[in-house]
């Protein structure tokens, strides 16, 4: 299937439901359809591209005047299988929790910590999704995509992805070059299970046994009473990464705030949480016509019905300097903004 429209709302397309149009948008099923459209497309230009999942990591600041294009791929299925993994690849278009789901309920583990987490498939290794102790890096074994510029379908080693928090190579040289249409996936028939992050394990040891559908039941519940739905209210889930800094400097500022929650990052820095930066700034639940920032979670900005992403924009930009003012620390988003003339260019 493909549909090539003008003129497109991306209002459905956006969880922060902000009301934008794109000037094109293209939607496909099946990668060949892409290197069709590619081949045939004399005016490609990368720099006015955007591929969009579910739009749960988008904030559009006015309208988009480009192409967005949509690969909705279908399809979960395993691929190979030996007595302790299997390998399974799904298509870009499939929601991700939709396969967090099926490998619960099929007894394979790796991703339950990353239940409920919006967004699709093509999306998670692009920001390397990751939440209470699990990251999407750990499990990816290649990601497969069209290479525009030799319109080939290429298949990327997990060791090329160049994976960090929140960052991988394609978010930064491949953007836009490569478009993802699947990824395989590499989960364990006799997980470890991760249960070292918060309240976590204690919150699954209500529910009876340590297991897949236990631990998937225990996040989705944590994520519900923390993070605002965005059917209800507009959001686009953490909108500032957690700062990494030198650890020299977070022993001292934690001197100084010794309430401050800071954790050993897996990347050699020292990670601090921006909700709580945020939240002792004094912006938790702060409002300004329609733009917020949620009552339960500083890092959660909110669009409480008509807010413009300009709004919410402009919000962000006096939470990062008065962040930086009260603590020194320069805040970095981690929703991708995307003004009119396209996405923000490629990150260093
Ligand atoms: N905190 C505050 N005030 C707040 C929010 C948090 O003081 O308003 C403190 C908490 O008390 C806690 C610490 O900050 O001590 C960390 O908070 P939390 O466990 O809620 O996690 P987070 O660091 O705020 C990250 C991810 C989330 C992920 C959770 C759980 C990022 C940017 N965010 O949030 O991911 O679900 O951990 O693993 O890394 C997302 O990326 O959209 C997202 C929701």
């Amino acid at each position: 299937m493909i549909r090539f429209s003008e003129d497109y709302s991306l209002k459905p397309n956006n969880t922060f439901n902000i009301d934008a149009r794109a000037k094109f948008a293209f939607e496909f099923t099946d990668p060949e359809d892409l290197q069709e459209f590619i081949a045939s497309n004399k005016s490609w230009n990368e720099e006015k591209i955007l591929v969009a999942g579910q739009g749960s990591n988008l904030l559009f600041i006015g309208d988009f005047d480009g192409l967005v294009i949509f690969p909705n791929i279908p399809g979960i299925r395993i691929v190979k299988e030996d007595r302790q993994n299997v390998w399974i690849e799904a298509g870009a278009g499939e929601y991700w929790d939709d396969f967090v789901q099926f490998a619960v309920e099929n007894d394979f583990g790796g991703i339950e910590n990353m239940s409920f987490i919006p967004g699709k498939i093509g999306a998670s290794p692009v920001q390397n999704i990751g939440a209470y102790g699990q990251e999407v890096a750990n499990v990816i074994e290649k990601v497969i995509g069209i290479d525009t510029v030799k319109n080939r379908l290429t298949e990327i080693d997990k060791l090329d992805c160049e994976f960090g928090y929140r960052t991988s190579i394609f978010k930064t040289m491949l953007k836009n070059r490569f478009i993802i249409t699947s990824a395989v996936f590499k989960l364990e028939k006799f997980p470890e299970f991760v249960l070292g992050y918060g309240d976590v394990e204690k919150q699954v040891k209500t529910r009876g046994e340590i297991s897949l559908e236990n631990i998937r039941s225990a996040i989705i519940e944590f994520r519900q009473s923390k993070l605002p739905d965005f059917k209800v209210l507009g959001n686009a889930g953490s909108f500032f990464k957690n700062p990494q800094i030198e650890s020299e400097k977070a022993r001292l500022l934690k001197v100084k705030f010794p309430e401050l929650p800071v954790y050993s990052s897996e990347y050699g820095t020292t990670k601090l949480a921006a909700g709580w930066l945020i939240e002792n700034a004094g912006w938790k639940g702060f409002r300004e016509g329609d733009a917020g920032v949620h009552e339960k979670q500083a890092l959660v900005l909110v669009n409480y019905g008509n807010a413009s992403g300009r709004d919410i924009f402009k919000l962000s930009e006096k939470i990062k300097e008065s962040v930086f003012r009260q603590f020194g620390i320069e805040l970095e988003r981690e929703v991708n903004c995307i003004t009119p003339s396209g996405p923000a260019p490629r990150e260093e």
